[in-house]
């Protein structure tokens, strides 16, 4: 399919400079009345009005590219017409069930378990809990407690899995814990290969990869790293929040090894780097992996409405009913969205349209890189692209201010990009699936402008 006519045309456009008149009064109006957690618009002041495949319109009328697509709740665009008009009819019919099946329910999970990674795939079962992601991540470590009857969990460093007791407990970056800590109990860290930067300076990816697995081992067998055996090892396929960060091929590998030979439960995080975000239906996919539990959350719901669940091995299934509940665990307008954005996905090949958008992306950005004295690295899969910056190649010291720069004046020429990492210097590029070609190239030109533009003031 042309993706074309999911768009806004002649994006971007720019009419009032941001945040305009109407932006500047609703700006305003929530920060006098909603507290202080509220994140987004202090790094960008923008009031989003109507979505578009990968374009949004603002209060004011400006038409921006998106490339951040909500942290990867849109994989398949604002309002795709197709996924629209499914779940507008649910609506009408019937919203809400509990876990009573219905048509939309069955639909949707028929197809997950289809497109399992793994061994996973047509021998796994689902449950769905509350709307967000960081339930799933709950109900995943509740399962594999279960299972085991044991307590400790390990987690990796660089990782994000939410915002709940257990989910913030298995996620390491400073800002969110502290305050907070001890959260869950028994939760511990290891090292995530991260080969342009890693407290072990090894940037060989395999060498890397040797050592983090072995220290991994260690935390898991060693009678002295303080560790219990855990219930659980939970890992990102490639860390999101942490950086866009990807594994060397063998790790998840050995991950998987060491976790079987001490039976712990093996549990992937896809709630960013699923469907169809990596190129791949599961990132795990790359990685011929076969995780136990597999999280989903974001794009489940098709065209951003709220649904989480987990798929696991049908033989771990011994649970008892209403071991995992939650209000909203049955959604059916969400469930009959997600089953069409994977029939909408499937019908209009979109994981090729992937693969080949991220190849050219990747050659940009690399291009970009070679050019620029201030981009450290450029990794990803697909559409799931990180853009590290710093103020010396050499050092690797990060540079959040070029990054705080590089995304303002972005936005001020139509295009929304998002950050990751602990310290704000990788840029994400991330853009719904279904952008096209033009659109894509549009946006990606605009940031290079941006980037050259801000070394050459900052530098
Ligand atoms: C990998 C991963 N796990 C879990 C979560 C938590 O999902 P939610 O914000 O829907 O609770 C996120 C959110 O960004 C995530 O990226």
């Amino acid at each position: 399919m042309d993706f074309k006519n999911l768009h806004f045309p002649n994006a971007p456009k720019i009419r009032t400079m941001p945040p305009g008149p109407k932006a500047k009064k609703i700006l305003a109006a929530q920060a006098s009345t909603e507290g202080n957690a509220v994140y987004y618009p202090k790094i960008l002041p923008f009031v989003p009005d109507e979505g578009r495949g990968a374009t949004i319109k603002d209060i004011d009328g400006n038409v921006f590219i998106d490339f951040y697509a909500g942290v990867s709740v849109l994989n398949f665009g604002h309002s795709n017409p197709e996924i629209l008009k499914s779940a507008t009819e649910q609506l009408k019919k019937l919203s809400h069930s509990l876990d009573f099946p219905t048509v939309a329910r069955t639909e949707l999970v028929k197809r997950l378990i289809a497109r399992a990674p793994g061994n996973l795939k047509d021998d796994s079962k689902v449950v769905f809990g509350g709307p967000t992601g960081s339930d799933a991540v709950e109900s995943a470590i509740k399962l594999a407690k279960f299972r085991t009857k044991r307590l400790s969990v390990i987690a990796f460093e660089g990782s994000y899995h939410g915002q709940t007791t257990m989910a913030l407990a298995a996620t390491a970056e400073k800002k969110y814990r502290e305050n907070y800590a001890p959260l869950g109990p028994e939760v511990h860290f290891a090292p995530y290969p991260n080969t342009y930067r890693n407290a072990f300076k090894e940037e060989d990816p395999k060498r890397c990869t040797r050592m983090c697995a072995d220290y991994l081992e260690n935390m898991v067998e060693g009678g002295e790293s303080g560790v219990l055996p855990p219930a659980a090892v939970i890992a990102e396929p490639i860390q999101g929040e942490g950086g866009i960060i990807v594994p060397p091929n063998d790790f998840l590998k050995e991950v998987e090894r060491i976790c079987r030979k001490n039976g712990v439960m093996f549990i992937v995080d896809e709630i960013q780097s699923g469907f169809g975000r990596t190129g791949k239906w599961f990132a795990s996919d790359y990685f011929g992996i076969d995780p136990d539990v597999v999280t989903m959350a974001k794009s489940i719901g098709g065209i951003g409405l709220p649904l989480s669940g987990i798929m696991y091995r049908k033989d771990l299934d011994t649970w008892h009913p209403g071991a995992h509940l939650g209000t909203f665990r049955g959604d059916a307008v969400a469930m009959a969205a997600g089953a069409a954005a994977i029939d909408f996905a499937d019908k209009n090949k979109l994981l090729e349209h992937v693969n080949k958008l991220g190849e050219t992306t990747m050659k940009f950005l690399k291009d970009l890189a070679q050019e620029s004295k201030s981009i450290g690295d450029v990794r990803g899969k697909g559409l799931f692209i990180g853009v590290e910056f710093v103020k010396d190649k050499k050092t690797k010291a990060r540079w959040k201010e070029i990054c705080d720069r590089i995304q303002l004046e972005s936005f001020k020429k139509g295009v929304i990009i998002w950050r990751a990492g602990a310290y704000g210097n990788i840029i994400r590029i991330m853009p719904p699936l279904t952008i096209t070609d033009e659109l894509l190239n549009k946006g990606l030109e605009i940031f290079a402008e941006e980037v050259k533009a801000a070394e050459k003031s900052l530098f």
